[in-house]
């Protein structure tokens, strides 16, 4: 049997000590808060009947759930979501029970990690208002954000920002312009990481292409902007929506907490689920939102009575590695650091600084730059830090550093949840799959037959999608470099790997059986700097690279 390392908790915590206190102590603020603010605990089962989670088409949970047979040999999964119990709750056992119920939670989620090093039980707290009057949702909505701001507030003072947007924008507009569900999920996929380069070469009507540029503070200045969607689609209900955003933001404006709402209506969240506003909660020093919400009017239907519903949850564990170390607490409240670029070392490096120097950067400590690998360009204005190219992911993922010079092979590989801002169109590749002079542009030939081929390539991810888009029966492996000696010495059968001039291959007698996609460098940014810092980005998007 293989040996388990009981120190070791694998994608789950044990909070000793003080780390214990910290824990339970974000837990009793926000507690204490929802309690003040007329909320009442609900405290649902740890598993449930599989059914209760699968039972809304909107929120696929996939393969992230945890499932078992009960000894009745019943499927049941562990609580995957703390809103979907709650929304079973209203609409069956509180059938009796006067409208509208304010409710709130501290419990554990579990989920299959689905990305990277994601935790699989996490703490979420969080509220919800459901049975109010759906005709006029906007004082439930503002009574939701009011109180999701006030537990970002008890937590990190007025150093947040809660960004609103709306789920029935991209759906309005897909209708209105009759997109078929195919393209709309590419396009709103695109718009949901800010791909700027990709959406402005399909071929969608302008009011798809404008809405991921689409974000900005709550000043009137800023919100005047959101009119452009209206008269580009002159459609009344993209007005109402518009409208109903501008509201919200008045509302909470009033509420003093103006300094911290931005708007985006490149927040576009999954196709059905969310029915009105849509909203998440950042903070410097975390790279992904630690508070999310939104109206969700559809979900108690599924348990037998349609109630009209809104909500937020934190992530605990996000607060707590937020808090637990005082350097963050420090950087939470800290004026902002000049911004910091992670730049791929090697092939891109030059172009960069190419690019640079003709935009006017000095860039000569980059270039005589001996063992260094932190430089401060532009009298401090910015950063640059010299990585590998897939630490650049790493970096802006985390946000370490705010933006990424990076090349679309390693989006493609790995990265799922940085924004992409812009193509630099320099560093231009391609990928392709490559092998013995036989197979030269003839994909189905390569892949014909009974037997399995083996791809080596640094690549794996995108080799694995390749092959089974192919429908082939493939087998990788995965090399670190000079991957064209695998197919030489018998190892594999092909490569998948970058082809630049294509002077490797041929000196090594290989060909191209098929080109995958073409390469080419691009900006990637972290999610949350983007909100947090968004004039700041667009000052060294426009000044630094001229975008
Ligand atoms: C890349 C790629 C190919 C080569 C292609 O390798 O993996 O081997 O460049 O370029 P070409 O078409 O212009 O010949 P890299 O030089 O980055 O080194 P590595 O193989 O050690 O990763």
């Amino acid at each position: 049997m293989k040996s388990i390392d009981y120190g070791r908790t694998d994608g789950r915590r044990d909070y000793i000590f003080g780390d214990a206190e910290l824990r339970r102590g974000i837990c009793e603020k926000l507690i204490s808060l929802m309690k003040e603010s007329g909320y009442k605990e609900t405290v649902t089962p740890t598993a449930e009947y599989y059914d209760v989670f699968s039972a809304d088409p909107t929120r696929p949970m996939g393969n992230s759930v945890y499932k078992f047979t009960d000894e009745q040999n019943r499927l049941m999964a562990l609580r995957c979501d703390c809103t979907v119990p709650i929304a079973r709750i209203a609409a069956t056992k509180l059938a009796d029970t006067p409208l509208p119920y304010r409710l709130f939670y501290c419990q554990n989620v579990f989920s299959a990690p689905t990305m990277g090093n994601r935790l699989t039980e996490e703490t979420q707290c969080g509220a919800e208002l459901i049975g109010t009057n759906a005709q006029n949702p906007l004082d439930a909505d503002v009574e939701i954000l009011e109180l999701a701001s006030k537990s970002m507030e008890k937590l990190f003072g007025l150093n947040f920002n809660i960004e609103i947007g709306h789920g029935k924008l991209f759906t309005t507009l897909a209708e209105l312009y009759g997109i078929g569900d195919e393209t709309a999920e590419t396009v709103r996929k695109l718009i949901e990481t800010k791909n700027f380069a990709s959406i402005e070469t399909m071929n969608i009507p302008k009011a798809f292409k404008m809405l991921p540029k689409m974000f900005g503070s709550a000043s009137e200045e800023d919100l005047a902007g959101l009119d452009a969607i209206v008269s580009e689609t002159g459609s009344e209900k993209i007005k109402q929506i518009i409208d109903y955003i501008k509201s919200i933001i008045t509302s909470l404006k009033e509420k003093g907490y103006g300094d911290c709402l931005s708007f985006d209506l490149g927040l576009v969240g999954r196709l059905d689920y969310y029915t009105g506003i849509i909203f998440g909660g950042f903070v410097k020093g975390l790279g992904h939102a630690v508070l999310l919400g939104g109206r969700y009017d559809n979900l108690t239907a599924n348990f037998g009575r349609a109630l009209a519903a809104t909500g937020f949850s934190v992530t605990v564990d996000d607060i707590f590695d937020l808090l637990k170390d005082k350097k963050n607490e420090a950087t939470i409240a800290a004026p902002a650091r000049p911004i910091r670029i992670a730049l791929t070392k090697g092939r891109l490096e030059k172009k960069t600084i190419e690019l640079f120097e003709k935009n006017g950067i000095d860039c000569s400590s980059l270039i005589n730059k001996g063992r260094k690998l932190v430089f401060p360009l532009q009298n401090g204005k910015f950063e640059v830090m010299l990585v590998k190219s897939r630490d650049v992911i790493t970096y802006v993922e985390r946000g370490v550093c705010d933006l990424g010079i990076v090349g679309s092979d390693t989006i493609a590989e790995y990265g799922t949840s940085v924004y992409e801002l812009a193509d630099l169109g320099f560093g231009a590749c391609r990928m392709a799959l490559a092998g013995p002079a036989k197979y030269k542009n003839d994909p189905d030939s390569f892949f014909g037959g009974y037997s399995k081929k083996i791809i080596a390539t640094k690549f794996v991810n995108i080799a694995k999608r390749y092959a089974a888009a192919k429908k082939a029966d493939v087998e990788t492996v995965s090399i670190e470099g000079s991957v064209e000696l695998a197919p030489i010495l018998g190892l594999a059968d092909g490569i998948v790997d970058i082809v630049e001039t294509g002077d490797t291959l041929r000196e090594n007698g290989l060909e191209i059986i098929e080109e995958i996609f073409p390469i080419s460098a691009r900006i990637v940014a972290n999610i949350a700097a983007t909100k947090l810092r968004k004039k700041a980005i667009d000052e060294i998007l426009f000044e630094v690279f001229k975008v």
